[in-house]
């Protein structure tokens, strides 16, 4: 590839922009309404081990494939992989269907944080009654013209980022300003755990109760660990080709996968106590966040003013996600038919606000549209994380256990001998040559009802 092109330029750069793709939405809204739906502590106890044994090593791998190559996600196996095999670069196109669903729906959710911060400035959701912190949410979700304005100053504002180049400008200040939303989280954290009781809602997101445990519940938390750490779907692999050449990838990789799901436990405990405490619905779905963190900061002194800088940080989370997923469609567009960066922005964008329409409408004029009992919303969601990204994530870790091999991965995973992790390449190997595609299959095909 061409010395041009762009890339990462610190150790610590590299952490906070990988960081800066995996939390977002994911830990603050969709960790805690999936925990909630599927059974609190047993939900959590399968999704770390699915991030452990499923997620992680792919992670590794896919950062790897795009390092190696420094190409886009079909690119990338069409320069990998042998020249007969010419399959491998259906990866990279499911990648993009798999964008394009989850910006479908993910850019409406972060609407509705966009919107939550005016309306925390105005007061209007500054309740600890659930009756009306649902008719909050309700009013806004189920009024079509409100939710599709909100979806639209998402993408207008994604790509007024992308167009202006001024991505690096918003890692900038994502740098700065996640620390923030973790002290933030801390303070939600402290406060929901003070509430009375508060306890129940620990006992719900520590104390497992085994048999909640599906063969569906266990492939959402595989499906969750895929989206939360953005893999399965060509961004890890886009950004591993902007990674520098000495960096330690499983290293980084761990370290964000921590990171990643300390937000996410720290949501979790922001959130379910105060559900006890208040009276909430724990399986309330989607909503569920939006209700709850207004109530927690109702109840505390400067309440509206830390809430309004909540959903500030939250929607900065989600920016840094959301140009992340972007980055995959656009980069495939400029570097494999070489538009311009803004014309492949713009094309990336209609297509999202088209697939967005349904999405952001289904809780209005879409919510009959189903397909298999979903609404467009969960459907794209469902298909994304639940089909799409296992199978990409299966995919990858063929290629790399039985296409690319052992020599390679241990040349690219110890930089060329610089790294002594041998123990740990040879425990990536092993689990993506046999452990973790069996796993996501066996978990894939019982989840759908299919074996
Ligand atoms: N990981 C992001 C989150 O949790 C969402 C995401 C999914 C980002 C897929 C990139 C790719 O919010």
């Amino acid at each position: 590839m061409s010395a041009s092109r762009d890339g990462f330029t610190s150790t610590f750069g590299v952490l906070v922009a990988t960081l800066g793709s995996a939390v977002g939405l994911g830990n603050i809204w969709k960790f805690p309404y999936m925990t909630g739906t599927n059974g609190g502590a047993s939900f959590l106890v399968v999704y770390v081990l699915a991030t452990l044994l499923v997620a992680l090593p792919v992670m590794i791998a896919e950062i790897m494939l795009g390092r190696a190559s420094r190409a886009n996600a079909v690119t990338t196996f069409e320069v990998l992989a042998p020249k007969k095999q010419r399959f491998w670069p259906v990866i990279g196109y499911m990648s993009l269907i798999s964008a394009v669903l989850i910006l479908a729906f993910y850019t409406g959710v972060a609407g509705w944080v966009f919107a939550y911060i005016f309306k925390s400035i105005t007061g209007s959701i500054h309740s600890t009654d659930p009756a009306s912190a649902k008719a909050a949410f309700g009013a806004l979700v189920s009024n079509p013209l409100e939710a599709l304005f909100w979806q639209w100053v998402v993408l207008a504002w994604a790509g007024t980022i992308i167009m202006m180049g001024v991505s690096k400008g918003i890692e900038a200040a994502a740098k700065k300003l996640m620390p923030i939303l973790f002290l933030l989280l801390i303070l939600l954290c402290i406060r929901s755990l003070t509430l009375p009781g508060a306890m129940e809602g620990v006992k719900f997101l520590f104390a497992p109760d085994f048999s909640k445990i599906t063969a569906s519940v266990m492939l959402t938390a595989v499906g969750l660990a895929f989206f939360k750490l953005s893999i399965g779907m060509g961004t890890m692999l886009t950004y591993g080709s902007y990674f520098r050449t000495e960096q330690n990838i499983p290293l980084t990789a761990t370290r964000v996968m921590l990171a990643d799901l300390s937000v996410s436990l720290l949501a979790g405990l922001a959130i379910f106590p105060a559900v006890f405490s208040f009276g909430f619905e724990p399986a309330a779905g989607p909503s569920l966040v939006f209700m709850t963190i207004p109530a927690v900061f109702a109840s505390m002194p400067f309440g509206q003013f830390f809430m309004a800088l909540f959903f500030v940080l939250a929607a900065i989370a989600a920016t840094g996600a959301i140009l992340s997923i972007m980055e995959v469609p656009v980069a495939m567009l400029s570097e494999r038919f070489k538009f311009s960066r803004k014309k492949a922005t713009l094309l990336t964008l209609g297509v999202i606000g088209l697939f967005g329409i349904p999405a952001s409408l289904s809780s209005s004029l879409t919510a009959s549209w189903t397909l298999f009992g979903l609404n467009p919303f969960d459907l794209f969601d469902y298909i994304s994380s639940n089909i799409l990204m296992p199978i990409g994530g299966i995919l990858i870790c063929l290629f790399v256990g039985w296409v690319y091999g052992l020599p390679q991965l241990q040349k690219q995973l110890s930089n060329d001998g610089q790294l002594n992790n041998g123990l740990v390449i040879k425990a990536v190997f092993i689990l993506v040559r046999y452990i973790t595609p069996t796993l996501i299959l066996v978990i894939m095909l019982k989840g759908l009802g299919l074996i």
